[in-house]
């Protein structure tokens, strides 16, 4: 196994050893490092599965984020899809979110109460996060690629009271309309009593009764807004993720545990320096988005590009243009974007001077060896640390990653190293007993930490059901993984049935639910299957009722379906259409058969796993469906 020793020269082992220590003391000592009202009188309180980190200590997020920094440091450089160009310094952000923050206020907004926001990448999606949470308003950002229905739905959950939006933003090129969607969405939703609509393609738009222009809300308020001083618990967002049930499951993270992990992991992942230039590739739509670009850098006062666009948008050197121009230091981005950059070819990185990069950075999916050294030598030049970083929703920040602002270690392509310090991770079997290194088991976290998500919003029941029911007071990842001989975690992908694709996690049973809302189709599985870009894309098999015959039109409706219900993103690849769903005797759906279908892999690959079903009982389902569809 190839390894890389290369690191940024840091060799702090105090760190680490405080964190074996005592990891509550060790987490404290980290929340001093952020700026506090008011200090805590117990640094944590575990009930199990419910943790409250830091109880008493008064804070607030857009505070410790703007407030306290370097006020006429850059804090944004951003760049718009169309090569519009800002430069927004710490004091124009904090000016522009005091102005919402009375806004907000001035439209009957107060602490506690939900407001979702769907809009561009922009410095204004910043923006309303934190007008949000100076005020205490718990925020909900929908990545804008989601439909009108998901959007509803999330509404509806949340029972935000107001949404924020753009009358579009630009993507390929073109203006994707998103006042429009949000019209659709919240047509009968009469307890929203108000749209903010911030410009930003200048199209004419509908306004109606409830619109208010961003424009003439910040120019009526003013730029004076104390931050509301906040329990640590106090929530500070929802984010909906997909699950292996129904509907998106809202991820609540409170506000001064989850600032605690997120800063931390910052500046140890990514060695952040005053000059340096830090680029996530993250929609703030996404997690990813909400701890390292929302959050993170401006809490470690840095400076950040954000884009607008599509990365391969208006050509395949877009973001080698956007580290030349800016002179990036850090790079974080994804597998899937990688491994699309690398199908390129070398020679448009090549002609980039990318000499400014010191640190390189992938999240969200495993990445590949392959792509990993091309990473190292063609985007790094070999002079870079990678860093191959594991978290979830959940978990609100990074679990597993190589730290180059603490340590030298030898990097491993495709391993993400080890837990960072103050977080115990351990790999079980079904039984539950850690498993030897180099044997495949379940990722689990086993003791509370502070990123972590505080429940589900308003489901206690189905948070303690999906995460702690499998082990006792242990969180369940849904990931499985093996620990080498050197104690490096290597994740192997979802034990359960969620699907990444393009790194984006879809639920295989909201789509299925999708699917069989179609008035022909009586039953629906899906599965993903490897792609090389895209790391998995999805395949469906479906049943169509007695006497449908299957055309290009049914198929066009389902699709469109899909995209209507849940957004272009869980779009399937193929339609297969079967007679029946290959099922053990207890009604479960063999999905790993369907995959290997799918992926024209042989049977005798899927016929140890974990579907319950006999081998013969297998055989037979996986005989006669393999008929069906290959004839
Ligand atoms: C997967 C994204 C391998 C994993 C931050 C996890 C990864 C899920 C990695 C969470 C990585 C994330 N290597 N797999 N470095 N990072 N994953 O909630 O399956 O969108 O459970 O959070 O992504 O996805 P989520």
């Amino acid at each position: 196994m190839d390894s890389y020793l290369i690191g940024l020269g840091n060799n702090d082992t105090k760190t680490r050893h405080d964190a074996s220590v005592d990891f509550v003391k060790f987490w404290e000592s980290q929340a001093k490092k952020l700026d506090w009202f008011e200090p805590w009188q117990i640094p944590l309180e575990w009930n199990p599965p419910f943790a409250k980190w830091f109880v008493g200590g008064k804070i607030n997020a857009s505070y410790a984020a703007l407030d306290v920094q370097k006020q006429d440091k850059i804090a944004i450089f951003w760049e718009g899809e169309n090569e519009e160009r800002r430069s927004v310094t710490y004091a124009q952000l904090l000016d522009s979110v005091q102005r919402l923050a009375n806004g907000l206020k001035s439209l009957g907004i107060e602490k506690g109460d939900r407001v979702t926001i769907y809009l561009p990448m922009t410095p204004e999606l910043v923006v309303s996060i934190l007008a949000c949470a100076r005020i205490g308003a718990i925020h909900t950002v929908i990545f804008s690629g989601f439909s009108a229905q998901s959007i509803r739905d999330r509404i509806v959950d949340s029972q935000s009271k107001l949404v924020i939006t753009a009358d579009g933003g630009y993507r390929r090129g073109k203006i994707v309309k998103l006042k429009d969607v949000v019209d659709t969405a919240i047509s009968d939703l009469d307890f929203i009593s108000n749209v903010i609509v911030y410009q930003r393609t200048n199209h004419t738009i509908t306004m109606n009764s409830k619109d208010i222009l961003w424009d003439d809300l910040l120019e009526k308020n003013s730029n004076t807004c104390p931050p509301e001083k906040l329990e640590s618990t106090h929530p500070l967002y929802i984010l909906y993720t997909s699950g292996t049930t129904g509907k998106p499951k809202g991820v609540l993270h409170d506000t001064g545990g989850y600032l605690t992990h997120v800063s931390a992991t910052f500046r140890w992942a990514f060695d952040i320096k005053d000059s340096d230039v830090y680029f996530c590739t993250a929609d703030i739509g996404w997690v990813t988005g909400h701890s390292y670009v929302a959050y993170g850098p401006l809490l470690c006062g840095a400076t950040q590009v954000i884009y607008e666009g599509a990365p391969d948008y208006p050509s395949h050197a877009r973001m080698w243009d956007l580290i030349q121009r800016y002179k990036i230091t850090i790079f974080y981005t994804t597998p899937t974007a990688l491994r699309m950059f690398m199908k390129f070819g070398d020679d448009i990185p090549n002609s980039f001077d990318l000499s400014s990069l010191r640190l390189l950075g992938s999240v969200g999916e495993p990445i590949n060896p392959e792509v990993w050294k091309w990473y190292y030598h063609i985007i790094g030049k070999t002079k870079c640390p990678i860093i191959d970083t594991w978290w979830q929703t959940e978990t609100g920040a990074m679990m597993i990653s190589p730290l180059p602002g603490l340590e030298t270690i030898p990097l491993k392509p495709g391993s993400g190293a080890h837990a960072i310090p103050g977080v115990d991770l351990a790999i079980l079997d079904e039984s539950g007993n850690t498993v030897p290194p180099e044997i495949k088991g379940y990722l689990v976290i086993r003791k509370p930490w502070p990123g972590m998500l505080t429940t589900l919003w308003g489901d206690d029941e189905k948070y303690k059901t999906v995460y702690w029911s499998k082990y006792k007071d242990t969180y369940y990842t849904g990931d499985y993984a093996i620990c080498d001989k050197d104690g490096y975690f290597w994740i192997l992908g979802r034990a359960d049935d969620v699907l990444k694709i393009a790194g984006h996690r879809i639920g295989t049973a909201e789509l299925e639910s999708s699917l069989v809302s179609h008035s022909s189709i009586s039953e629906a599985a899906v599965c993903g299957i490897p792609d090389q870009v895209k790391g998995e894309v999805i395949i469906a098999f479906l049943v169509p009722k007695e006497g449908v015959s299957v055309s290009d039109s049914l198929k066009n409706q389902i699709i469109d379906i899909v995209r209507k219900d849940i957004g272009a993103i869980a779009t399937p690849q193929s339609l297969y259409f079967v007679s029946k769903l290959p099922k053990t005797r207890s009604g479960k759906i063999m999905r790993r058969l369907l995959k290997a279908i799918a992926s024209n892999e042989k049977i005798g690959d899927v016929s140890t796993l974990e579907d319950g079903a006999a081998v013969s009982e297998i055989q037979t389902a996986f005989d006669e469906l393999k008929k069906q569809i290959r004839g």
